[in-house]
């Protein structure tokens, strides 16, 4: 049985603890956040779980084999190394760190340590996301030409990070999962609306060198809530849609034909087909349920996790090079 300490007990880390407390092979043993407020909330809800507002408390008990922090993004690099360095394995909430060198530095750490270091990627987890691997591992949908995702609504906005750094880290880690490989560079756009220099609209376009071009739109300001990627292929594409409650991912055969021939070339230089739309049938499973599984399954079994601090560290890379280039708003940056 696996002891868990859950960290920040605010808007996330009740999903977690949640979660935590309801799957096999461990036990919340400890919900530390710093609030006492937050604490009561956690209290009446999970009364046999110890609460402590202590986090050197939580390091310093040998009983806890592992803590999960949700805790704000600025904080997630200290906390994180302190737990590493106490011999505790750790899933921490997305982004892994706000600069690269930390995420690095926990990499290595985690790696010295054999300590599972697991970042809360949680769409990699999602049905809809394993069966768009799928398909693209495939083979079905050819050569992948682009992808267009947006991810916008009227947004809960945070105070620490924009808007790239908030929910950036959701579609480029699908991408990052589909693709398997960092972008050849980027371009990235922003702006900032509400007088606190905090951008709350955004716009990243990668460019992978081998012909995948991929767009990323967030918005916190967005009047209507979309969560949708297209992923453009050579023979088919695929449109996902997360709001969508019985078809989240339609496979479309359509596309466009280029004339090989000289002939050909003669009579058009690009022909359209337009075949059949497929719908695969999705398991209706919490994401977060099987998110938190793997990461007792790692740590009893000392596996790497699917989104581990390289998956982390992948993902801030990129968010680091958006926002240096939002700061020249769309200067090139090389990855
Ligand atoms: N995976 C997802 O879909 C998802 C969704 C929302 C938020 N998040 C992530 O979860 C994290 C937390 O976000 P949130 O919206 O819940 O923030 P929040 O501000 O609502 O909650 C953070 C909690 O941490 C506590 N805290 C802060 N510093 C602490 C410390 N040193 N020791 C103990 N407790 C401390 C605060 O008191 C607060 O209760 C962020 O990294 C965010 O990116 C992930």
């Amino acid at each position: 049985m696996i002891n868990i300490a859950v960290i920040g007990y605010g808007y996330w880390g009740p999903n977690l603890l949640r979660n935590f407390h309801e799957a096999d092979g461990a036990r919340v043993a400890v919900c530390c956040d710093q609030s006492e407020p937050q604490l009561a909330k956690a209290r009446k809800r999970h009364p046999t779980v110890e609460m402590t507002t202590s986090f050197d408390a939580v390091l310093a008990d040998p009983a806890i084999h592992a803590v999960a922090i949700a805790t704000p993004v600025r904080t997630h690099y200290e906390m994180a190394k302190r737990a590493l360095e106490a011999g505790k394995h750790v899933l921490v909430e997305k982004p892994l760190t706000m600069r690269v060198e930390h995420a690095e530095e926990l990499c290595a750490l985690a790696e010295k340590k054999s300590l599972v270091l697991m970042v809360d990627h949680v769409f990699v987890y999602s049905p809809p996301v394993q069966k768009m691997k799928e398909i693209v591992d495939s083979g079905r949908l050819g050569k992948l030409f682009f992808i267009d995702s947006v991810r916008i609504n009227l947004g809960l906005f945070q105070h620490d990070v924009n808007v790239v750094w908030d929910l950036a880290p959701h579609d480029l880690s699908i991408v990052d999962h589909l693709v398997g490989r960092l972008p050849r560079g980027l371009s990235a756009f922003g702006g900032s609306h509400a007088g606190n220099d905090i951008e709350d609209v955004a716009y990243l376009n990668l460019d992978y060198g081998d012909g995948l071009i991929a767009n990323f739109h967030v918005n916190w300001l967005s009047p209507v809530k979309v969560r949708s990627m297209i992923i453009g292929g050579s023979d088919q594409s695929l449109i996902y849609d997360d709001l969508d409650a019985s078809e989240k991912i339609k496979v479309y055969n359509r596309g466009i034909s280029v004339a090989k021939t000289q002939e050909e070339r003669r009579q058009a230089l690009i022909s359209y087909r337009s075949g059949d739309v497929w719908s695969p049938n999705i398991a209706n499973t919490e994401v977060l349920a099987k998110m938190t599984a793997h990461f007792i399954e790692c740590v009893a079994q000392g596996r790497h996790p699917l989104s581990d601090g390289r998956a982390g560290l992948r993902i801030v890379r990129i968010l680091d090079a958006a926002q240096r280039s939002i700061k020249t708003q769309g200067g090139r940056v090389t990855l």
